[in-house]
């Protein structure tokens, strides 16, 4: 079944609560909160204060995704601020095992996340290993850019790939999301879609996630 999680980048943060509550009334499924080091990618943005404060907003399931060098060293502090789910790039370091195992061993979900120029290939030790590979459809870094097309058929390679491992994990997408492509994005396989601007940029977020969902849906 589809699940939509919202992207707080693109939020209003001097009303953060009323934000997540939009969402939540919308339909949303998970909140996804983006960390930037200014290292991995070239931006800073929040940090587990944030998760915090997200948790005391809503229950949803909080889906981190760490845009962090050597992200091993914050898990901890993750988990602590209420995180559900984490996932850690691929090429954010040189011990993607020891971040998952320790993602596990702190009790919360592990995802992958995986940039527009890296083989899809980079996933297939930890396949079985993980809950959620998250497809980035733009470079990581920033809202609001354009989606990368040749992201359509990485989703239906992920898909096929998962499916010989026999790997039951979420193929999540972020970036470049929105109405125009939610329905292609779910045929070729995604099964969460992450949106920023699409939710919290030019309209009231509860409206937008609804109508993100019927595109998705849509034929
Ligand atoms: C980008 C982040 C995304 C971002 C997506 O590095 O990982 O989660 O918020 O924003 P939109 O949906 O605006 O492309
Ligand atoms: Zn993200």
């Amino acid at each position: 079944m589809l699940r939509l999680a919202p992207s707080i980048l693109a939020a209003d943060f001097a009303d953060l609560r009323a934000e997540l509550l939009r969402a939540e009334a919308g339909g949303a499924d998970l909140i996804h909160i983006d960390v930037m080091d200014g290292q991995f990618v070239p931006n800073l943005s929040m940090g587990p204060l944030v998760v915090e404060a997200c948790r005391r907003c809503t229950a949803l399931p909080l889906d981190v995704h760490l845009m962090v060098v050597a992200p091993e060293r914050f898990l901890q502090d993750f988990q602590s601020a209420g995180a559900d789910r984490i996932s850690v790039h691929a090429e954010a370091g040189p011990h993607l095992q020891r971040a998952l195992d320790l993602v596990h061993e702190l009790g919360l979900q592990a995802g992958v996340a995986i940039n527009p120029a890296t083989p899809l290939s980079a996933l297939d030790a930890v396949l079985n290993d993980i809950e959620q590979v998250l497809l980035m459809s733009v470079s990581p870094g920033f809202g609001g850019q354009s989606f990368l097309h040749k992201s359509l058929q990485r989703v239906a390679e992920l898909a096929t790939k998962l499916r010989a491992s026999g790997s039951n994990a979420d193929i999540s997408v972020d970036g470049g999301v929105g109405t125009h492509n939610a329905q292609a994005l779910v045929g070729a396989g995604a099964t969460i879609l992450i949106a920023g601007s699409a939710i919290f940029q030019g309209g009231e977020a509860t409206v937008r996630i609804r109508q993100l969902r019927s595109a998705a849906l849509a034929g």
